[in-house]
C-alpha cells in the first residue's frame, strides 16, 4: 500500500522523465547497431592496412601468401601489379592468384582477379578476402582454395563501422616460427590499458603494451610527470 501510494507521488515527475531519456538512448544505440558492418573503400581504415605487406600461410598444401592490397603497399615477390602472390614452399615458386588493378570491394569482401584461367573451371584463378569487425587491426588467415579461388578471412577493426575499436596507432601483430608455423599475437594487445611491469624506480608507474599505442589507464593523471 504504502509503495503503491508514493510511486502515485513521485514516480511522474521525478523518474518519468529519466525513464523517457534512457529509453531514447537505447533506441538510437540499437537503431545504430542495426547497420551492418562494412568496407569504406573511401574511409581513412585502409591507410592502415595499405601500410605493410601481410602474410598468410596455407599449412596442408605449403603454401605461403604475401598480400599487397593497395597500390601503395610494399611489393611481393610476385612483382608490382600482384595484390596476392602464392610460393610455393617446395619448390620457392611464386605465383599471382590476385591482381591489385582487378579488385573489386563489395561491402566486407574485398575480392583480387587475375587474367590466368583455372583449369577446369569457368573461373579465372583470384582471391576473395572476406573481412569482419574486429578489436585490433587483425591478422589475414587461409581459409581454403576451391575452383582456383583463394578464400582468407580476416577479423580487423578496419571492418568495423564508427571506427568502433580504431587505436592510435596499431602494427601488425604476428610472427613465423622457423617451421613456418604463423603464431597470432593479437589476443596480448591490452584494448584499455597497458601491462604495468616492475621497474627498479619506484616513484614511476611502466606501462607498456604491444602492437599497439597505450589505451586510457585511470590511475595515472596525464598532467602529471609520471606518464611515459
Ligand atoms: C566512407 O567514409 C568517408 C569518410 O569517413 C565518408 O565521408 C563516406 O560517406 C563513407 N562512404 C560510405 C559509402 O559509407
Ligand atoms: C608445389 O610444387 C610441388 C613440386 O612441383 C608440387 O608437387 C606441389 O603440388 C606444389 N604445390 C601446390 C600447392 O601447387
Ligand atoms: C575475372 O576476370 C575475368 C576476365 O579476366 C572475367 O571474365 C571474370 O568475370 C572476372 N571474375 C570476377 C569474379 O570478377
Ligand atoms: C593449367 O594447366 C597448364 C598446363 O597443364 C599449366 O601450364 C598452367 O599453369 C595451369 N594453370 C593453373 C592456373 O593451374
Amino acid at each position: 500500500m504504502g509503495i503503491t501510494c508514493r510511486l502515485n507521488h513521485f514516480a511522474p515527475r521525478s523518474i518519468g522523465p529519466t525513464l523517457l531519456l534512457g529509453l531514447s538512448t537505447m533506441l538510437l544505440l540499437s537503431a545504430r547497431r542495426s547497420s551492418a558492418d562494412g568496407l569504406n573503400d573511401s574511409g581513412p581504415w585502409t591507410r592502415d592496412l595499405c601500410s605493410y605487406k601481410w602474410e598468410a600461410i596455407d599449412q596442408h598444401n605449403k603454401v605461403k601468401y604475401t598480400l599487397k592490397l593497395c597500390e601503395s603497399s610494399p611489393d611481393t615477390t610476385c612483382g608490382v601489379g600482384v595484390a596476392v602472390c602464392a610460393v610455393n614452399l617446395t619448390t620457392q615458386k611464386g605465383q599471382s592468384v590476385g591482381e591489385v588493378s582487378l579488385q573489386k570491394l563489395s561491402d566486407t569482401v574485398w575480392d583480387f582477379n587475375t587474367t590466368s584461367q583455372c583449369n577446369g573451371s569457368t573461373t579465372n584463378v583470384q582471391s576473395s578476402i572476406s573481412f569482419q569487425c574486429g578489436k585490433t587491426m587483425g591478422t589475414p588467415e587461409f581459409v581454403t582454395v576451391s575452383q582456383c579461388v583463394h578464400y582468407f578471412e580476416w577479423r580487423s577493426y578496419a571492418a568495423c563501422k564508427n571506427q568502433k575499436f580504431k587505436p592510435a596507432k596499431e602494427v601488425p601483430c604476428y610472427v613465423f616460427d622457423t617451421d613456418g608455423h604463423k603464431h597470432d599475437l593479437t589476443p596480448l594487445i591490452k584494448m584499455t590499458t597497458g601491462y604495468l611491469v616492475e621497474d627498479a624506480d619506484n616513484s614511476v608507474d611502466l606501462y607498456i603494451n604491444i602492437c599497439r599505442s597505450l589505451g586510457r589507464y585511470p590511475n595515472v593523471q596525464p598532467d602529471r610527470d609520471n606518464v611515459v
